[in-house]
């Protein structure tokens, strides 16, 4: 007789959590529904659309008919194109055969992880930090192993603790995430930080995951250190990027990975499994944007840095937040434990909540980057217009008030 069937899972399957950002956004859009006007700082990606030569390039490859299956590491004109901006950009040496193309940096660092994690493997996550890392981690039966960030106020902002990274390094340690720019918090961490993480590596046979999608937000003139200048990254290194990001191509699903050509064969073979390939017009497009014209991926930035400049004026009127000027990615993470204080909310969770259930604003608690240091933040996108921006703070800073009055 055959048995009943089972809907038990595989436990790990349980232990999985989704981005709270997609929870939150939901949320807004129900109440936006309902008729509330929403105001939303939770956005992750860039609310312009995809720069037209990129569009007229997809749309041409569709007229031609290309339509079907690529190489699994994707078309070798995109391939040369990554290499030519990274080497340009960074003055480093990759190949094409140490690229593959994935459909988004989520599936590239899925695989980055997949390649490497064993069994009781630690990972050292600097938190707070994008959700992913810690997932697929657990996924491959290893530990997320988070430390904390050091917060040095609105002044200096967030800094890696490369010291409570060294005190965290087991006998089990197998790789240190690096994310850089940073989500959440928006840091760009200095080529001192970066070559120290690195030395580190190093030293502890450790393999860097180097997450740098958001490489081409740097605000004030600041120059981005990427692992890729480090002339032995083929060491350590697993290299992820994309064009979600960059090239307001989100919904495309376009990313890659960079790692030294015996593990990209190992890599590939994961590729074929998973995805096949990646849609095959958008890589044509892709290759338009790294191409150029770059002007409008900087007119973007240049929009950024003046949206980021008028957020940190206004919410540094917020009673009770201390807010830190970001350089990076497009998100501001203010301490705002004071003004949790004043409105006797129980954390950044309640906080958050209140100002989308009463005000209609979306802005993500600092604790839906996991794990705990988060608490006491709060998360904002300035891929935000500016009327939204004011009208947003506005809201936000008749809440603190009202609430703190309550
Ligand atoms: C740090 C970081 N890495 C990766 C991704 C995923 O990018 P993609 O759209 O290329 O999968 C995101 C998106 O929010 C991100 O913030």
């Amino acid at each position: 007789m055959a048995g009943k069937p089972t809907l038990d899972l595989n436990p790990v399957v349980y232990d999985i959590t989704g981005e709270s950002a997609f929870t939150y956004l939901a949320r807004a859009k129900a109440l936006a529904e309902q008729g509330m006007d929403i105001v939303s700082f939770g956005i992750g990606q860039p609310d312009l659309p995809t720069p037209k030569h990129i569009r007229e390039a997809a749309k041409r490859a569709l007229d031609e008919g290309f339509t079907g299956y690529t190489e699994a590491a994707g078309i070798r004109p995109l391939r040369e194109a990554i290499a030519d901006y990274l080497n340009t950009r960074y003055e480093t040496d990759v190949k094409v055969d140490e690229i593959v193309v994935a459909t988004g940096a989520k599936t590239a660092i899925f695989m980055g992880m997949a390649a490497f994690i064993r069994p009781g493997d630690e990972v050292i996550i600097p938190e707070p930090s994008y959700p992913l890392y810690a997932q697929v981690t657990k996924l491959f039966g290893g530990r997320p192993v988070y430390v904390p960030l050091s917060w040095h106020g609105g002044q200096e902002g967030f800094m890696l603790d490369l010291e409570l990274i060294e005190a965290n390094i087991t006998e089990k340690t197998r790789m240190i995430v690096l994310n850089n720019p940073h989500n959440p918090t928006g840091a760009v961490f200095t080529s001192g930080e970066v070559e120290e993480l690195l030395s580190l590596a190093r030293n502890k046979g450790l393999v860097i995951l180097a997450d740098e999608v958001y490489d081409n937000f740097v605000y004030d003139g600041i120059s981005f250190h990427s692992v890729l200048s480090a002339s032995d990254w083929r060491d350590y290194v697993v290299y992820i990027n994309g064009f979600s990001k960059t090239f307001a191509m989100t919904g495309w699903r376009l990313g890659y990975i960079v790692v030294r050509s015996e593990i990209i064969d190992r890599i590939l073979d994961l590729a074929t499994n998973i995805y096949s390939c990646a849609t095959s017009f958008a890589q044509k497009a892709a290759i338009e944007g790294l191409r150029g014209p770059w002007e409008p991926v900087k007119e973007m930035v240049s929009l950024f840095e003046k949206r980021r400049d008028l957020l940190y004026e206004l919410l540094s009127e917020v009673p009770g937040f201390d807010v830190w000027r970001s350089p990076g990615a497009f998100y501001m993470f203010p301490n705002v434990e004071e003004a949790i204080e004043a409105t006797k909310m129980k954390n950044s969770k309640e906080l958050a909540d209140t100002l989308l259930e009463r005000y209609g604003v979306v802005v993500l608690p600092g604790t839906a980057f996991p794990d705990k240091a988060g608490e006491g933040f709060l998360r904002f996108s300035f891929s935000v217009d500016f009327a939204d921006i004011r009208k947003g703070v506005a809201r936000i800073k008749k809440a603190i008030e009202e609430l703190s009055r309550a």
